[in-house]
């Protein structure tokens, strides 16, 4: 028996769909973490085994999210944001690039890449991945709530879980810094469900979509 109270909804369907239908301004903060191309192209490549082959690879989990879609994304997520607001993205080291200048174009002012250290080393062949990058947003002007966190976040990354999973400890940062209790929080990739699990943990009320019904399963696994 719990007595965490869940202030969660959850949708299936295509995110930018999703989001079209929220109302103006009305959410308080996003944070996501879509399934960018890049991924795709390691895995054509054949050089990640692990997105080629196996069980746990993304590809046999859920679809990519093209990068020609990045625009309609994000002009949608800054429609719904309310003005004074923040939005994090997750994304490789390819994808900032593509992403920034259309953040930018649809309104947003771009921050820093908040680097995600994941504290053990990770697949590759020449410098082998241990982070990956938060790109940090703000639509008009919102002060982070705790101005001594730094932009390098240790947090070792999850083994064996939903394909490229974050922890909930981790998200809990972006939560804290850049919400209140009560606001409205949404991630409109979710997954694993860790964005919310975050967001309601720490008494946000929260919204997410996922197109895949192995994000809703997995999501219900670990809400009950
Ligand atoms: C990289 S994963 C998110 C992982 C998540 N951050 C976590 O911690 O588990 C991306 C998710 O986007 C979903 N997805 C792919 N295309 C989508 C679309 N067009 N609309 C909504 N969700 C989509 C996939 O099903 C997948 O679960």
């Amino acid at each position: 028996m719990s007595d965490i109270k869940i202030n969660m909804s959850i949708f299936k369907e295509d995110a930018v769909a999703w989001l079209s239908k929220l109302e103006s301004g009305s959410v308080d903060l996003v944070i996501t973490d879509p399934p960018y191309e890049s991924l795709e192209k390691y895995r054509k490549i054949g050089t990640t085994t692990r997105l080629k082959n196996s069980k746990s690879s993304s590809n046999a989990w859920f679809p990519i999210f093209s990068n020609d879609r990045f625009e309609e994304l994000l002009t949608e997520i800054y429609r719904v944001l309310k003005t004074n607001s923040h939005f994090y993205l997750f994304c490789d080291q390819e994808t900032m690039f593509i992403v920034k200048p259309i953040a930018e174009k649809v309104g947003f002012k771009f921050w820093k890449p908040i680097v995600w250290d994941k504290v053990n080393i990770g697949m590759g062949y020449h410098y082998r991945s241990r982070y990956e990058f938060i790109l940090f947003f703000e639509k008009g002007k919102r002060k982070l709530n705790d101005l001594s966190i730094p932009d390098v976040l240790e947090c070792k990354r999850i083994f064996r879980g939903y394909p490229t999973e974050k922890p909930v400890s981790l998200i809990e940062v972006l939560v804290n810094q850049s919400s209140e209790e009560g606001e409205l929080v949404i991630d409109p990739f979710f997954g694993s469900g860790s964005t919310l699990l975050a967001a309601t943990g720490n008494n946000r009320v929260t919204y997410g979509c996922d197109i895949s019904e192995s994000a809703h399963k997995y999501l219900m696994d670990r809400v009950s």
